[in-house]
Protein backbone atom coordinates (compact mmCIF):
# COMPACT_ATOMS: atom_id res chain seq x y z
CA UNK A 1 0.00 0.00 0.00
CA UNK A 2 1.16 3.39 -0.63
CA UNK A 3 -0.30 6.56 0.47
CA UNK A 4 -0.05 10.07 -0.91
CA UNK A 5 -1.67 13.17 1.25
CA UNK A 6 -5.07 13.23 -0.44
CA UNK A 7 -5.83 9.45 -1.20
CA UNK A 8 -4.93 5.81 -0.33
CA UNK A 9 -4.08 3.67 -2.98
CA UNK A 10 -3.98 0.13 -3.13
CA UNK A 11 -4.22 -2.95 -5.04
CA UNK A 12 -6.20 -6.31 -3.83
CA UNK A 13 -6.29 -9.12 -5.84
CA UNK A 14 -7.23 -7.96 -8.99
CA UNK A 15 -9.20 -4.56 -7.71
CA UNK A 16 -7.49 -1.41 -7.78
CA UNK A 17 -8.72 0.82 -4.93
CA UNK A 18 -8.41 4.33 -4.75
CA UNK A 19 -9.70 6.16 -1.26
CA UNK A 20 -10.16 9.89 -1.12
CA UNK A 21 -8.58 11.01 2.12
CA UNK A 22 -8.92 14.55 2.78
CA UNK A 23 -11.12 13.90 5.68
CA UNK A 24 -11.33 17.62 7.26
CA UNK A 25 -12.41 18.92 3.87
CA UNK A 26 -15.26 16.04 3.50
CA UNK A 27 -12.90 15.13 0.47
CA UNK A 28 -13.04 18.54 -1.30
CA UNK A 29 -11.80 17.78 -4.94
CA UNK A 30 -8.97 20.17 -5.02
CA UNK A 31 -5.97 20.30 -8.10
CA UNK A 32 -3.69 18.01 -6.28
CA UNK A 33 -6.26 15.40 -5.31
CA UNK A 34 -7.46 15.62 -8.72
CA UNK A 35 -3.97 14.34 -10.40
CA UNK A 36 -3.34 11.70 -7.74
CA UNK A 37 -7.02 10.10 -8.80
CA UNK A 38 -6.78 10.55 -12.07
CA UNK A 39 -2.68 9.25 -11.87
CA UNK A 40 -3.20 6.18 -10.31
CA UNK A 41 -6.42 5.08 -12.30
CA UNK A 42 -4.57 5.76 -15.56
CA UNK A 43 -1.72 3.80 -13.81
CA UNK A 44 -4.22 0.89 -12.46
CA UNK A 45 -6.45 1.10 -16.31
CA UNK A 46 -2.62 0.05 -17.76
CA UNK A 47 -1.97 -2.54 -15.36
CA UNK A 48 -2.95 -6.08 -16.67
CA UNK A 49 -3.41 -7.55 -13.07
CA UNK A 50 -6.19 -4.81 -12.50
CA UNK A 51 -9.72 -5.83 -13.92
CA UNK A 52 -11.58 -2.95 -11.93
CA UNK A 53 -11.38 -0.59 -9.87
CA UNK A 54 -13.01 0.80 -7.08
CA UNK A 55 -13.35 4.22 -5.65
CA UNK A 56 -14.18 4.94 -2.27
CA UNK A 57 -15.23 8.01 0.24
CA UNK A 58 -15.13 8.27 3.88
CA UNK A 59 -18.74 7.40 5.77
CA UNK A 60 -19.45 11.07 5.88
CA UNK A 61 -18.36 12.00 2.46
CA UNK A 62 -17.85 10.29 -0.92
CA UNK A 63 -16.90 13.99 -1.80
CA UNK A 64 -18.91 17.23 -0.84
CA UNK A 65 -17.81 19.00 -4.07
CA UNK A 66 -14.81 20.80 -6.10
CA UNK A 67 -12.11 22.86 -3.18
CA UNK A 68 -14.47 25.97 -3.23
CA UNK A 69 -11.50 27.79 -1.28
CA UNK A 70 -9.36 26.86 -3.73
CA UNK A 71 -11.75 28.06 -6.80
CA UNK A 72 -12.18 31.24 -5.19
CA UNK A 73 -8.92 32.20 -5.40
CA UNK A 74 -8.95 31.88 -9.23
CA UNK A 75 -9.64 34.30 -11.88
CA UNK A 76 -11.32 33.81 -15.55
CA UNK A 77 -7.59 33.67 -17.48
CA UNK A 78 -6.52 31.55 -15.12
CA UNK A 79 -9.90 29.00 -15.02
CA UNK A 80 -9.14 29.26 -18.91
CA UNK A 81 -5.84 28.49 -19.07
CA UNK A 82 -5.56 25.54 -16.91
CA UNK A 83 -9.16 23.96 -18.46
CA UNK A 84 -9.86 23.80 -15.16
CA UNK A 85 -11.59 20.02 -14.12
CA UNK A 86 -10.66 19.04 -18.15
CA UNK A 87 -8.28 16.04 -16.25
CA UNK A 88 -11.01 14.76 -14.60
CA UNK A 89 -12.26 13.51 -18.18
CA UNK A 90 -9.25 11.34 -18.13
CA UNK A 91 -10.70 8.95 -15.63
CA UNK A 92 -14.35 9.38 -17.50
CA UNK A 93 -12.31 8.27 -20.66
CA UNK A 94 -10.65 4.65 -19.13
CA UNK A 95 -11.41 1.40 -20.52
CA UNK A 96 -11.09 -0.74 -16.95
CA UNK A 97 -14.40 -0.87 -15.38
CA UNK A 98 -15.22 1.59 -12.17
CA UNK A 99 -17.21 1.07 -8.87
CA UNK A 100 -17.85 4.15 -6.84
CA UNK A 101 -18.97 3.11 -3.24
CA UNK A 102 -20.78 6.41 -1.97
CA UNK A 103 -21.61 6.89 1.86
CA UNK A 104 -22.81 10.72 2.68
CA UNK A 105 -22.26 13.48 0.51
CA UNK A 106 -21.95 13.50 -2.73
CA UNK A 107 -22.12 17.17 -3.95
CA UNK A 108 -21.52 19.37 -7.19
CA UNK A 109 -17.90 17.89 -8.22
CA UNK A 110 -18.68 14.62 -5.83
CA UNK A 111 -21.44 13.32 -7.18
CA UNK A 112 -20.28 14.52 -10.72
CA UNK A 113 -17.30 11.91 -9.91
CA UNK A 114 -19.75 9.35 -8.68
CA UNK A 115 -21.58 9.50 -12.29
CA UNK A 116 -17.79 8.85 -13.90
CA UNK A 117 -18.34 5.41 -12.14
CA UNK A 118 -19.54 2.41 -14.04
CA UNK A 119 -21.46 1.00 -11.12
CA UNK A 120 -22.62 3.30 -8.24
CA UNK A 121 -23.49 1.71 -4.65
CA UNK A 122 -25.02 3.97 -2.70
CA UNK A 123 -25.24 3.53 1.24
CA UNK A 124 -28.21 4.75 2.66
CA UNK A 125 -26.69 7.81 4.18
CA UNK A 126 -25.89 9.39 0.71
CA UNK A 127 -26.62 12.42 -0.55
CA UNK A 128 -26.69 13.32 -3.56
CA UNK A 129 -27.19 16.72 -5.22
CA UNK A 130 -25.80 19.79 -7.95
CA UNK A 131 -25.76 22.99 -5.27
CA UNK A 132 -23.55 24.83 -7.55
CA UNK A 133 -26.33 27.07 -8.35
CA UNK A 134 -25.52 28.52 -4.53
CA UNK A 135 -22.27 29.62 -5.49
CA UNK A 136 -23.40 31.57 -8.49
CA UNK A 137 -21.77 28.88 -10.87
CA UNK A 138 -23.22 25.75 -12.81
CA UNK A 139 -21.49 22.16 -12.77
CA UNK A 140 -18.43 21.82 -14.59
CA UNK A 141 -17.39 18.28 -13.91
CA UNK A 142 -20.44 17.20 -16.13
CA UNK A 143 -23.47 17.45 -13.67
CA UNK A 144 -25.18 19.06 -16.46
CA UNK A 145 -24.40 16.65 -19.07
CA UNK A 146 -24.08 13.24 -17.58
CA UNK A 147 -26.83 13.65 -14.89
CA UNK A 148 -29.11 14.49 -17.63
CA UNK A 149 -28.51 11.57 -19.73
CA UNK A 150 -28.94 9.41 -16.51
CA UNK A 151 -32.35 10.61 -15.02
CA UNK A 152 -33.42 12.54 -17.46
CA UNK A 153 -34.18 16.62 -17.87
CA UNK A 154 -37.22 16.58 -15.65
CA UNK A 155 -34.75 15.36 -12.27
CA UNK A 156 -31.94 16.89 -13.51
CA UNK A 157 -33.53 20.71 -13.98
CA UNK A 158 -34.81 20.27 -10.57
CA UNK A 159 -31.56 19.35 -8.84
CA UNK A 160 -29.19 21.55 -11.13
CA UNK A 161 -31.74 25.01 -11.12
CA UNK A 162 -32.54 24.80 -7.11
CA UNK A 163 -29.68 22.70 -5.66
CA UNK A 164 -31.92 20.82 -3.46
CA UNK A 165 -29.73 17.68 -2.26
CA UNK A 166 -31.72 13.57 -3.20
CA UNK A 167 -31.37 10.91 -0.58
CA UNK A 168 -30.55 7.14 -1.70
CA UNK A 169 -33.83 5.98 -2.51
CA UNK A 170 -34.78 8.81 -4.63
CA UNK A 171 -31.33 8.32 -6.21
CA UNK A 172 -31.94 4.54 -6.99
CA UNK A 173 -35.77 5.60 -7.81
CA UNK A 174 -34.37 8.24 -10.69
CA UNK A 175 -31.62 6.03 -12.02
CA UNK A 176 -28.66 7.75 -10.38
CA UNK A 177 -27.23 4.69 -8.55
CA UNK A 178 -26.95 1.12 -9.34
CA UNK A 179 -28.22 -0.14 -5.44
CA UNK A 180 -28.81 1.22 -2.40
CA UNK A 181 -27.69 -1.13 1.06
CA UNK A 182 -27.03 -0.14 4.65
CA UNK A 183 -24.12 2.02 4.94
CA UNK A 184 -22.08 -0.54 6.73
CA UNK A 185 -22.39 -2.80 3.61
CA UNK A 186 -21.65 -0.45 0.62
CA UNK A 187 -17.68 -0.85 1.01
CA UNK A 188 -18.33 -4.35 1.18
CA UNK A 189 -21.17 -4.67 -1.41
CA UNK A 190 -19.14 -2.71 -3.74
CA UNK A 191 -16.24 -4.25 -3.21
CA UNK A 192 -18.07 -7.31 -4.38
CA UNK A 193 -19.00 -6.12 -7.41
CA UNK A 194 -15.34 -4.82 -8.57
CA UNK A 195 -14.25 -8.63 -7.58
CA UNK A 196 -17.07 -9.79 -9.52
CA UNK A 197 -16.32 -7.75 -12.73
CA UNK A 198 -12.47 -8.22 -12.18
CA UNK A 199 -13.34 -12.31 -12.65
CA UNK A 200 -15.00 -11.92 -16.52
CA UNK A 201 -12.81 -12.06 -19.16
CA UNK A 202 -11.08 -8.46 -19.46
CA UNK A 203 -11.78 -7.34 -22.79
CA UNK A 204 -15.21 -8.61 -22.43
CA UNK A 205 -15.91 -6.36 -19.94
CA UNK A 206 -13.80 -3.42 -21.57
CA UNK A 207 -16.22 -3.61 -24.46
CA UNK A 208 -18.88 -4.25 -22.66
CA UNK A 209 -18.23 -0.63 -20.78
CA UNK A 210 -17.11 0.61 -24.25
CA UNK A 211 -20.55 0.04 -25.34
CA UNK A 212 -22.77 0.89 -22.54
CA UNK A 213 -20.49 4.51 -22.52
CA UNK A 214 -21.25 4.94 -26.30
CA UNK A 215 -24.83 4.98 -25.53
CA UNK A 216 -24.36 8.05 -23.66
CA UNK A 217 -22.28 10.05 -26.74
CA UNK A 218 -23.58 8.34 -30.43
CA UNK A 219 -27.24 8.27 -32.32
CA UNK A 220 -28.99 4.80 -31.97
CA UNK A 221 -27.65 3.54 -35.36
CA UNK A 222 -24.11 4.20 -34.70
CA UNK A 223 -24.34 2.84 -31.43
CA UNK A 224 -25.97 -0.40 -32.53
CA UNK A 225 -23.18 -0.80 -35.35
CA UNK A 226 -20.50 -0.28 -32.96
CA UNK A 227 -22.19 -2.64 -30.78
CA UNK A 228 -22.57 -5.50 -33.33
CA UNK A 229 -19.40 -4.96 -34.10
CA UNK A 230 -17.52 -5.06 -30.58
CA UNK A 231 -19.71 -8.17 -30.25
CA UNK A 232 -18.13 -9.78 -33.85
CA UNK A 233 -14.83 -8.81 -32.96
CA UNK A 234 -14.90 -10.94 -29.76
CA UNK A 235 -14.90 -13.65 -31.38
CA UNK A 236 -11.61 -13.46 -32.25
CA UNK A 237 -10.36 -14.28 -28.48
CA UNK A 238 -10.13 -17.47 -27.08
CA UNK A 239 -12.40 -16.24 -24.30
CA UNK A 240 -15.42 -16.24 -26.86
CA UNK A 241 -14.90 -20.21 -27.81
CA UNK A 242 -14.31 -20.66 -23.67
CA UNK A 243 -17.47 -19.06 -22.59
CA UNK A 244 -19.79 -21.24 -24.90
CA UNK A 245 -17.87 -24.14 -24.55
CA UNK A 246 -17.58 -24.44 -21.19
CA UNK A 247 -21.68 -23.75 -21.23
CA UNK A 248 -22.21 -26.31 -22.87
CA UNK A 249 -20.29 -28.41 -20.87
CA UNK A 250 -22.10 -27.17 -17.66
CA UNK A 251 -19.04 -25.91 -16.14
CA UNK A 252 -17.13 -22.86 -14.59
CA UNK A 253 -15.10 -20.96 -18.10
CA UNK A 254 -11.17 -20.48 -17.28
CA UNK A 255 -10.82 -17.13 -18.76
CA UNK A 256 -7.70 -16.62 -21.17
CA UNK A 257 -7.87 -13.18 -21.57
CA UNK A 258 -7.90 -11.44 -18.19
N1 LIG B 1 -14.78 22.85 -0.72
C1 LIG B 1 -13.94 23.19 0.27
N2 LIG B 1 -14.15 22.89 1.55
C2 LIG B 1 -15.28 22.22 1.86
C3 LIG B 1 -16.21 21.83 0.89
C4 LIG B 1 -15.92 22.16 -0.46
N3 LIG B 1 -16.72 21.79 -1.47
N4 LIG B 1 -17.22 21.20 1.49
C5 LIG B 1 -16.93 21.18 2.81
N5 LIG B 1 -15.75 21.80 3.03
C6 LIG B 1 -15.08 22.01 4.32
C7 LIG B 1 -15.77 23.10 5.13
O1 LIG B 1 -15.35 24.38 4.71
C8 LIG B 1 -15.31 22.73 6.52
O2 LIG B 1 -14.00 23.18 6.66
P1 LIG B 1 -13.56 23.99 8.03
O3 LIG B 1 -13.72 22.97 9.12
O4 LIG B 1 -12.14 24.37 7.76
O5 LIG B 1 -14.51 25.12 8.15
C9 LIG B 1 -15.27 21.21 6.49
O6 LIG B 1 -15.20 20.85 5.12
C10 LIG B 1 -16.50 20.58 7.07
O7 LIG B 1 -17.66 21.15 6.42
P2 LIG B 1 -18.90 21.77 7.21
O8 LIG B 1 -18.49 22.34 8.50
O9 LIG B 1 -19.60 22.70 6.26
O10 LIG B 1 -19.76 20.44 7.44
P3 LIG B 1 -21.33 20.34 7.62
O11 LIG B 1 -21.59 18.95 8.07
O12 LIG B 1 -21.87 21.45 8.46
O13 LIG B 1 -21.93 20.54 6.14
C11 LIG B 1 -22.01 20.18 3.75
C12 LIG B 1 -21.65 19.61 5.13
C13 LIG B 1 -23.55 20.36 3.65
C14 LIG B 1 -21.56 19.18 2.71
C15 LIG B 1 -21.34 21.55 3.55
O14 LIG B 1 -19.96 21.42 3.86
C16 LIG B 1 -21.44 22.07 2.15
O15 LIG B 1 -22.49 22.60 1.76
N6 LIG B 1 -20.34 21.98 1.38
C17 LIG B 1 -20.26 22.54 0.03
C18 LIG B 1 -21.08 21.73 -0.95
C19 LIG B 1 -21.00 22.35 -2.32
O16 LIG B 1 -21.44 23.47 -2.54
N7 LIG B 1 -20.44 21.64 -3.28
C20 LIG B 1 -20.28 22.11 -4.64
C21 LIG B 1 -18.91 22.72 -4.81
S1 LIG B 1 -18.71 23.53 -6.40
C22 LIG B 1 -18.43 22.27 -7.48
O17 LIG B 1 -18.35 21.13 -7.11
C23 LIG B 1 -18.26 22.67 -8.92
C24 LIG B 1 -18.26 21.54 -9.85
O18 LIG B 1 -19.19 21.32 -10.59
C25 LIG B 1 -17.12 20.66 -9.97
Amino acid sequence: MSESSTIVVSTEGRVGRIQLNRPKALNALNQQLMEEVVSAAVTFDSDPGVGAILLLGSDKAFAAGADIKEMAQQDYPEMYAADWFRRWEDLAQLRTPIVAAVKGYALGGGCELAMMADVIVAGESATFGQPEINLGVIPGMGGSQRLTRSVGKAKAMDMVLTGRHIGADEAERIGLVSRVVPDDQATSTAEEVAELIATKSKPAAQMAKEAVAASFETTLQQGLRLERRLFHSLFALADQAEGMSAFAEKRGPEWRHR
